[in-house]
């Protein structure tokens, strides 16, 4: 298979992952005019195409908009990894966007090893996993075109991009995807350390836990703790908890379990609770936020109902 070059320009990307932030990443992706094909797994063999294609119908209806224009959205091709996974060959960019499970991240990071070209940049959209071990089994070559692109939710709106590079990154590839981010995808790119959790998670998950303890230990309703710690802590608009529904409850225990499998004994984020009973049974439940059947302020409307 021919080797991709750093100089060649990105003409086509492949994300992998259509869930809230892949999808997402996505239509952003083809709002810069580039085309963008869309896996994700097979749930129903009937119809091998379904998750993806669902995920392309909801951002045609996200509030608010994921696409620029009916002809942004059309330069979204969806499909599935395991009849489609070759055609990463196809694209100079390829961005992984599934679960934060670093043990299913390495199983398809295995199978793209094969398809791939080399050269082609292959970035994670991880929230807390390191690279380190992120490429750990993988060899040099996976090593050299590795990175991680970290954005932010919703992915046309955040400005923010962490990238984060690895010794063995190479460095005119790191600066070609920052620089499309920047230029074509409209993003500020902040150079990250390796480090658990990077910049951004390391720091916000403190202020959500802050919410949570306030709202559960003072018996306060998601409105009164948001009005304690969102406003003040620079999260106006949706609030904490609000902004906790909009990521998606779901990922809040597996940041928990990667941040804390990374960091030291003594590490004062052990004592965070993300995955509080409350929080488990919610996600038991498929009460996830925006993306299942409701989330903190949905509930909070539906206890307000059940009192009238
Ligand atoms: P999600 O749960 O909404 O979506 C994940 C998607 O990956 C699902 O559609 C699932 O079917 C698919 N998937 C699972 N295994 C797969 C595989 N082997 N191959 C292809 N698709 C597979 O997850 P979300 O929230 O979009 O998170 C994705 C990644 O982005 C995670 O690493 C997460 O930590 C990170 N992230 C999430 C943010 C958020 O606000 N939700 C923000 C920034 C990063």
């Amino acid at each position: 298979m021919s080797e991709a070059s750093p100089n060649d320009p990105i003409r086509k990307v492949c994300v992998i992952g259509a869930g809230t932030m892949g999808a997402g990443i996505a239509a952003q992706v083809a709002n810069a005019g580039v085309p963008v094909l869309l896996l994700d797994i097979v749930r129903d063999p009937a119809n091998r195409n379904a998750v993806a294609q669902g995920a392309l119908d909801r951002l045609a209806k996200a509030e608010p908009a994921a696409f620029m224009s009916k002809r942004a959205a059309k330069l979204v091709e969806v499909g599935n990894i395991e009849d489609d996974l070759p055609r990463v060959a196809e694209c100079d960019w390829v961005i992984e966007a599934i679960v934060e499970r670093l043990d299913l991240k390495h199983a398809l990071y295995e199978k793209l090893e094969g398809v791939r070209r080399p050269g082609t940049a292959v970035s994670s959209n991880t929230s807390t996993i390191p690279l380190e071990q992120l490429i750990a089994g993988r060899g040099e070559g996976f090593a050299r075109d590795f990175l991680i692109t970290h954005f932010f939710n919703p992915p046309r709106y955040m400005r923010l991009l962490e990238v984060v590079a690895g010794p063995a990154s190479d460095a005119a590839l790191v600066a070609k995807v920052s620089d499309f981010a920047d230029r074509a995808l409209g993003k500020t790119v902040v150079r990250a350390k390796d480090t658990p959790g990077f910049l951004a998670n390391r720091v916000g998950t403190f202020w959500i836990q802050q919410a949570i303890n306030a709202a559960i230990d003072l018996g306060l309703s998601v409105e009164e703790a948001d009005a304690v710690v969102g406003k003040p802590m620079g999260v106006p608009k949706t609030g904490v908890f609000g902004l906790v529904d909009l990521v998606g409850i779901d990922l809040m225990p597996h940041l928990k379990a990667s941040l804390t499998a990374t960091l030291p004994e003594d590490d004062a984020y052990r004592a965070i609770a993300i995955d509080h009973p409350l929080i488990m049974k919610m996600i038991a439940d498929g009460y996830t936020g925006r993306k299942g059947k409701g989330g903190f302020y949905r509930l909070n409307r539906e206890a307000g109902k059940r009192k009238e």
